[in-house]
């Protein structure tokens, strides 16, 4: 009895071996490839689409549900012919917070929830979601904050809250924030990246970078990427490598990070075009009490640094992040 289930155990384990052999064996390259994507897909977070959002009052499904309505449509609300207040710029959240927070390397929210309240270095100080949130309002949407005890932000947190329930607290998922390109070796250049605006974007952003407004006035079908309406100076993507790495995965609109048309050095160039126009200033005097946490790309002064104000705005980051590490 016990020699046969020895003997079964013996095949069974030579026809395992044999089978890992013969997958090995195949083609490293392609099965390296295809193991990455397999992990690609398995890993990056995708938030719940808004049509899984319950019905129920008891489960807060009206809160969470107008908490989705503003992140996709804020303009309707809250732009400048919003029907509850005019406080921002036009634009709305899911116009960078892609797919209302829910598409991996989208800026999402899957570690919102999970991650905050954190201490964040540009404030200097710990942050919740609702600060969190209006740092947004008063900085991308270049408007005023939402009262917290709003029903906008009250929705807006209920929102964030239902997409990121089931990441366990602590943990940044795989895809949330912007994936940071390797930085160039040379300064990106804003030259070249009108070459690749005119040729990728203006058709839909236009040529002054003004978008396109529907026909209620009230939204925008193509959001702008400077001038009046846009972002402000103190916003998240007025850091070059945020606005690259943005653009390489998720622009022109529709692409995704497995489809990728811009490369790293047209991403940094059209990020360096973008920025280099006019836009909306807001005072900043606050921000990064530390002044050694500024990152490498923020391109206000007074820096713990030598390189200039023009280095930290276009790069070369590479040096830059260098004497940063030297000094810790
Ligand atoms: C112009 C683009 C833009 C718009 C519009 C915008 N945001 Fe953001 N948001 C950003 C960027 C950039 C970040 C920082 C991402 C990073 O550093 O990884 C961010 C970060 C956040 C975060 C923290 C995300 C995290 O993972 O830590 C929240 C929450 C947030 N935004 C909410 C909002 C809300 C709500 C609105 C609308 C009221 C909004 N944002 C509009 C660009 C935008
Ligand atoms: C087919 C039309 C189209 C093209 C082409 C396109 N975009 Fe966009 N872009 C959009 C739309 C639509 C959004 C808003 C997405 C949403 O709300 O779902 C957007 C959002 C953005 C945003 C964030 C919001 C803002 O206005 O700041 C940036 C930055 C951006 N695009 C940059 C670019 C760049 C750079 C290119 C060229 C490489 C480009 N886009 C090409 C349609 C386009």
């Amino acid at each position: 009895m016990f020699k046969r289930f020895i003997i079964v155990v013996f095949i069974l384990l030579v026809s395992y071996s044999l089978f890992r052999m013969s997958f090995v064996n195949k083609d490293g390259q392609a099965k390296h490839l295809s193991n990455n994507m397999v992990k690609d897909t398995v890993s990056a977070w995708v938030g719940t689409s808004h049509y899984q959002i319950p019905i129920h009052t008891d489960t807060n499904g009206p809160l969470i549900q107008y908490g989705y309505e503003l992140i996709a449509h804020t303009s309707y609300y809250l732009g400048p012919k919003g029907i509850v207040q005019h406080s921002t710029n036009g634009m709305n959240c899911q116009n960078c917070h892609l797919e209302a927070g829910t598409k991996p390397w989208g800026i999402n929210y899957g570690s919102v929830l999970s991650t905050y309240p954190k201490f964040r270095e540009r404030s200097g100080s710990i942050e919740t979601i609702y600060k969190r949130v209006n740092d947004c309002m008063e900085r991308s949407l270049n408007g005023k904050a939402l009262d917290t005890n709003s029903k906008e932000m009250k929705s807006i947190y209920a929102y964030i809250h239902w997409l990121g329930n089931e990441v366990p607290k602590g943990k940044k998922v795989k895809g949330s924030s912007i994936e940071i390109l390797p930085f160039l070796k040379t300064a990106a250049n804003p030259n070249q990246g009108k070459m690749v605006y005119l040729q990728n974007c203006q058709k839909c952003h236009g040529a002054n970078g003004e978008g396109i407004m529907d026909s209620t006035g009230k939204m925008y079908w193509y959001p702008p990427l400077w001038g009046k309406n846009s972002y402000n100076d103190a916003a998240g993507l007025f850091q070059l490598s945020k606005l690259a790495g943005f653009v390489k995965n998720n622009m022109p609109n529709g692409i995704n990070y497995h489809t990728p048309t811009l490369n790293n050095q047209e991403a940094w160039d059209v990020a360096a075009y973008i920025n280099a126009q006019p836009r909306p200033s807001k005072d900043k005097s606050k921000d990064w009490p530390i002044v050694a946490t500024k990152p490498v790309d923020y391109p206000f002064g007074p820096y713990s640094d030598t390189f200039s104000t023009a280095q930290h705005k276009y790069g070369p980051f590479e040096p830059i992040a260098i004497a940063k590490q030297h000094k810790k």
